[in-house]
């Protein structure tokens, strides 16, 4: 394995705040020297958390003690309302009941069609490139938009896939701006600038969903059950509850939001590395066609790519599209030797953890080999999708497919960097590669 250029490189900060008293440039080199942090206007402290044994305090053990932060609630809601992302207590529980058996192994597996459908597509989009540049990102993107919009909204006369793409996009990326006073401890003026970026394309993202949920109750889908189909059906084991049209909604807003944007960055990311190293990429290469052939890949040849599946951990664990998590801290505690008191912000830097010397050997260096024994990982320093009873729901889904697309891109193509054109990692919402990733794409064979 060889050290990718770049990959060392400090996460960059959206351009408009670069004026702030505090940047992740300050906080990533303080996190090893000085705790807590204050933030200079408001006076709150923040505490980042590096340590895994405290992670799994924070987590797991007293995860009642460690809500999701306030601010990152009053940013979400207005989108995606009290759903699974963002309930805490009784609510969070009736929903994570219903909501866990839909992300089943067989439910995720037969939804694998979908996912292979979109690697063609892909497939397809790059053929017409070779030869040249292009935007792996902006690919990845449309891909894992296909998969979730097919199976989330899809089949309902009302929704377009565009409009949906279209109002989701603008939701994120205006989010996204707001999303940073968070890091910055400003809760104060996060309600009125959410409330000011983010109304238009709420109330598109809404009735677009609305539409598709009331034409699929008039008009059931045939087919292999989706996202939306398990949920109708889905109901509480505990209290028969199920979730009416705005529960519904909400969730699979939540899903589209959590689901694409990340999968499609943990693929940009994955592909990056690879053309920079030529032996990785060769070796994938290898074993994809040894699987595939010509085909492209689909959910039953999961068990067959562990290659592949190594490359996918890799990529998630050196650019976590989930850079941070954040918490709120409702009683009294001591992490690392320090009091942390209520009310103040907790945040988990899962890129800084991923590339901790003291938790990883070589930790910039990309070597997919680190995850050929998944039991020699320390499970509380590689957190892409988060732990305990709040981890991802649709981390099994997001594998999948990140494995079926880019084990048949890397079987048909082989993509190599563009000079000058290197992605910088900007923490925006998630870890995005600004200016898209540009790698040249020539046929394999
Ligand atoms: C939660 C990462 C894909 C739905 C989370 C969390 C992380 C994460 C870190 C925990 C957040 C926290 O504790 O504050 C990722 C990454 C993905 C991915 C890196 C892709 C590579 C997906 C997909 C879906 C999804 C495909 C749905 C189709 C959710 C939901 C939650 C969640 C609903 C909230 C779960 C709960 O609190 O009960 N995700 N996610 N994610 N994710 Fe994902």
């Amino acid at each position: 394995p060889v050290s990718v250029p770049l990959v060392t490189r400090p996460l960059g900060l959206w351009g408009s705040l670069k004026h702030a008293r505090r940047n992740l440039l300050e906080i990533i080199p303080e996190i090893a020297t000085r705790q807590p942090i204050v933030s200079g206007r408001t006076g709150i402290r923040w505490h980042m958390v590096m340590d895994p044994e405290s992670i799994r305090r924070i987590l797991k053990e007293k995860v009642d003690d460690y809500p999701k932060s306030n601010t990152t609630k009053a940013i979400l809601r207005p989108a995606i309302g009290d759903s699974l992302f963002i309930a805490e207590g009784a609510h969070w529980h009736w929903q994570r009941r219903v909501a866990a058996p839909v992300f089943s192994h067989r439910n995720i597996a037969a939804l694998g069609p979908v996912m292979t459908a979109a690697a063609e597509r892909a497939s397809a989009r790059l053929e017409a490139q070779t030869g040249r540049a292009a935007d792996l990102h902006h690919e990845m993107v449309t891909a894992t938009f296909e998969v979730i919009s097919d199976v989330t909204l899809s089949g309902g006369q009302a929704f377009d896939r565009d409009d949906m793409h279209r109002a989701i996009n603008s939701y994120i990326s205006e989010t996204a701006k707001v999303s940073l006073f968070d890091l910055l401890g400003l809760p104060d003026w996060v309600p009125r600038l959410n409330r000011m970026f983010t109304q238009r394309s709420m109330g598109d993202m809404k009735s677009v969903a609305d539409a598709a949920i009331e034409a699929r109750r008039a008009a059931p889908h045939a087919g292999v059950p989706d996202l939306l189909d398990l949920l109708l059906t889905g109901q509480d084991p505990k209290t028969s509850r199920r979730m009416n049209t705005e529960e519904l909604r909400d969730n699979l807003l939540t899903f589209i939001v959590a689901g694409h944007e990340t999968t499609a960055l943990t693929l940009a990311w994955a592909l990056y590395l690879c053309a920079f190293d030529a032996g990785v990429q060769t070796r994938a290469r290898a074993e994809a066609r040894a699987v595939l052939g010509d085909r492209a890949a689909c959910a039953e040849d999961l068990s067959a790519l562990p290659y592949i599946r190594q490359i996918v951990d890799e990529a998630l664990r050196l650019y976590p599209p989930a850079a941070f998590l954040s918490r709120t801290a409702q009683k009294p505690d001591r992490l690392c030797g320090r009091d942390v008191r209520p009310g103040e912000t907790v945040m988990l830097p899962i890129y800084a953890l991923h590339r901790h010397h003291l938790l990883w050997a070589d930790p910039d260096r990309f070597d997919p080999d680190r995850f050929s024994d998944p039991k020699a990982i320390d499970r509380y320093a590689y957190l892409p999708f988060g732990d305990g009873p709040r981890v991802c729901i649709g981390a099994s889904f997001a594998i999948q497919e990140a494995v079926i697309i880019l084990a048949t891109l890397l079987a048909r193509f082989r993509f190599t960097p563009v000079p000058g054109r290197a992605p910088k990692p900007v923490l925006i919402l998630t870890l995005r590669p600004e200016g898209g990733v540009w790698l040249n794409v020539e046929p394999a064979h």
